[in-house]
């Protein structure tokens, strides 16, 4: 089934770029938990392909302001090239995995739209996104998500984002759900702010049978303003000839009807059965839009256009030249048949318009406050709170270096890293814990200082630390200190010791506290796009 990605194809995609360029394709909007098309209010299924290459083998670049992906949607000759196939395909949506917000997205984005195909995106990249082995929600990650908000505010067949993907995958990693729904709420409270029109701010979860029922209540408990606006469940329970009992779909559907908002799937496609890849069927496609399933899930992504080495592709590229695989045509068939029961918006009453009761904290299982969560990042204030300070960091710090002086000054007495403190199962966030690496650490170093009564050695660390005269502040400092501190206090009262330990614990935490975020190494922990990329994530699944 070679199709060389024929000059034609090519041809016939420019042509809809010239002529069609003007089409906007009607937004999606979301009415409790489905999806519609805004002008005529007729439901929305997704028919979705996950569409983005792999990563550059070991991450690549990402060391000297170069990204460690290429961003699918700036790629001009490739999205020229597979669009077509894609409307062969019969999609109606994509999913990418990490945009670069400096790019230009116009032309894919037009052909995309003249094509008639939406796009929901993961916020983050593989350099930076919320590290599930030491989850922070801080300004370097708050500007990353609004700049790609910002990129893909202008188009209309934005559905919408997702503030992480498979964050939290196992008991080990439940406190980094926090994080994610405070990414969800402040990245809502974005594009209310700019007044963009809606998007959809949701969450793309691991299926990890000891973790998910948690995660899913938490996202949709609460206060509204921080619930996610969509659940995307990356799912490979469907292997081969299985079917909606025994493959787990039954279950996980039941799981989902009194959800308040759409649930989809935002991966599937497992490719154990045999054959790899090539050798899918596809039949889970029948159940995912058919009676059972059509009322709760909104449709689903497959994973994944590109054939790579974790083999799961649709299509093999090599340039120019494209060949369908087996499954693309199994794809094909299989999603063309489904006709999914729907309902239009005006006779669309929802009946589950409450949230889930946040899950009980349990020592054990889930070891998360519902609130409050970590705090708005906010770059001024971490400014304000710098400028303040009489003992600070060294600029010219590596993330490497960073690590090991949190490991040293949050050991120290007086509790200096209270401000910076993060803990899921108390509930504490210190204030600054939002700022970046060298503004934490400066934070911390002055509060041990003082804690000394300014004392010439408690400011050195080697030379890393050094006496400062606080610089003037701006009037607008105390205002906006005393409003990033009154939310989360810097130094818990009663709390105090709690915070203590807490910043003890971050010792052990505190060399990799460095390492991942901030030394530009391409570690990526909680963003499993690597891991998926190259067919590891999946199997864990
Ligand atoms: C509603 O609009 C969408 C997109 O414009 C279109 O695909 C769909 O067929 C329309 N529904 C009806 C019932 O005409
Ligand atoms: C969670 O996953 C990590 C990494 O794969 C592993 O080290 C850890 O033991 C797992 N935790 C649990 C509770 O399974
Ligand atoms: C959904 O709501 C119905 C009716 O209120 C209830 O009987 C059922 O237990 C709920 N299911 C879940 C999974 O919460
Ligand atoms: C942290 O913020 C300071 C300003 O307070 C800035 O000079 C520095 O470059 C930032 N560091 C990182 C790693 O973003
Ligand atoms: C970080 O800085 C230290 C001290 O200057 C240096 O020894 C180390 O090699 C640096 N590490 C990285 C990864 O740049
Ligand atoms: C959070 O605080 C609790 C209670 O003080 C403590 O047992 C736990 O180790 C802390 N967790 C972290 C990650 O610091």
């Amino acid at each position: 089934m070679m199709a060389k990605s024929s000059l034609l194809s090519v041809l016939a995609a420019t042509t809809v770029l010239l002529t069609g360029a003007s089409a906007t394709l009607d937004p999606i909007v979301i009415k409790g938990s489905k999806f519609f098309f805004k002008t005529n209010g007729t439901q929305f299924f997704i028919k979705g392909v996950a569409y983005q290459q792999g990563v550059a083998a070991n991450g690549g670049g990402g060391a000297s302001g170069t990204t460690s992906y290429v961003d699918p949607l700036a790629d001009t000759a490739s999205c020229t090239r597979d669009i077509p196939e894609l409307v062969k395909l019969g999609a109606n949506t994509i999913r990418t995995y990490a945009l670069d917000p400096t790019l230009n997205h116009d032309t894919c984005m037009q052909l995309l739209d003249a094509a008639g195909i939406y796009v929901i995106s993961d916020l983050g990249e593989p350099d930076l996104s919320i590290d599930r082995t030491n989850p922070e929600w801080n300004t370097e990650l708050y500007s990353r998500y609004t700049a790609v908000v910002d990129a893909m505010s202008s188009y209309s067949n934005v559905i919408g984002f997702f503030a992480g993907n498979e964050v939290p995958n196992n008991l080990s990693y439940v406190d980094s759900t926090p994080f994610v729904k405070a990414a969800v709420r402040d990245t809502k409270a974005y594009i209310a702010s700019k007044g963009y029109r809606a998007m959809g701010v949701g969450y793309a979860a691991d299926d990890d049978a000891t973790v998910r029922a948690n995660v899913a209540a938490y996202l949709n408990c609460g206060d509204v303003a921080s619930q996610i606006d969509f659940w995307g469940y990356n799912i490979y329970e469907w292997c081969g000839d299985s079917n909606y009992q025994e493959s787990g779909y039954a279950a996980r559907t039941a799981e989902f009807a009194n959800y308040s908002v759409p649930a989809f799937f935002a991966e599937y496609g497992c490719n154990t059965q045999g054959g790899g890849a090539a050798g899918r069927k596809f039949t889970e496609i029948a159940a995912l839009y058919g009676p059972d399933m059509s009322p709760v899930f909104s449709g689903g992504i497959v994973y994944e256009y590109f054939e790579e080495t974790n083999d799961y592709g649709l299509v093999s590229v090599d340039g120019d030249s494209l060949s369908t695989l087996a499954d693309f045509t199994a794809w094909q068939t299989q999603i063309a048949a489904v006709k999914p029961t729907s309902v239009s918006a005006a006779a669309y009453s929802p009946t589950n318009t409450v949230g889930q009761a946040c899950p009980t904290v349990d020592a054990s299982t889930w070891a998360v406050q519902a609130s409050p969560l970590p705090p708005t990042p906010n770059e001024a204030a971490c400014s304000c709170m710098v400028a303040s300070l009489s003992c600070v960091a060294s600029s010219s710090l590596n993330g490497t270096v960073i690590g090991e002086l949190f490991a040293q000054v949050c050991g120290y007495p007086g509790n200096p890293c209270s401000g910076v403190a993060r803990n899921a199962s108390t509930g504490v966030y210190g204030a600054w814990s939002m700022c970046n690496a060298t503004e934490q650490l400066s934070n911390a170093f002055d509060t041990y200082y003082k804690g000394q009564k300014s004392a010439s050695t408690a400011c050195n660390f080697g030379g890393a630390a050094a006496v400062v005269k606080p610089a003037a502040a701006a009037s607008t400092c105390s205002s906006v200190i005393a409003q990033a501190t009154a939310s989360n206090p810097v130094s818990g009262s009663s709390s105090g010791s709690s915070a203590a330990s807490s910043s003890k614990k971050n010792d052990a935490s505190g060399l990799t506290y460095g390492g991942n975020m901030w030394a530009g190494k391409v570690f990526a922990v909680g963003f499993t796009i690597t891991a998926l990329l190259s067919g590891m994530g999946i199997i864990l699944l």
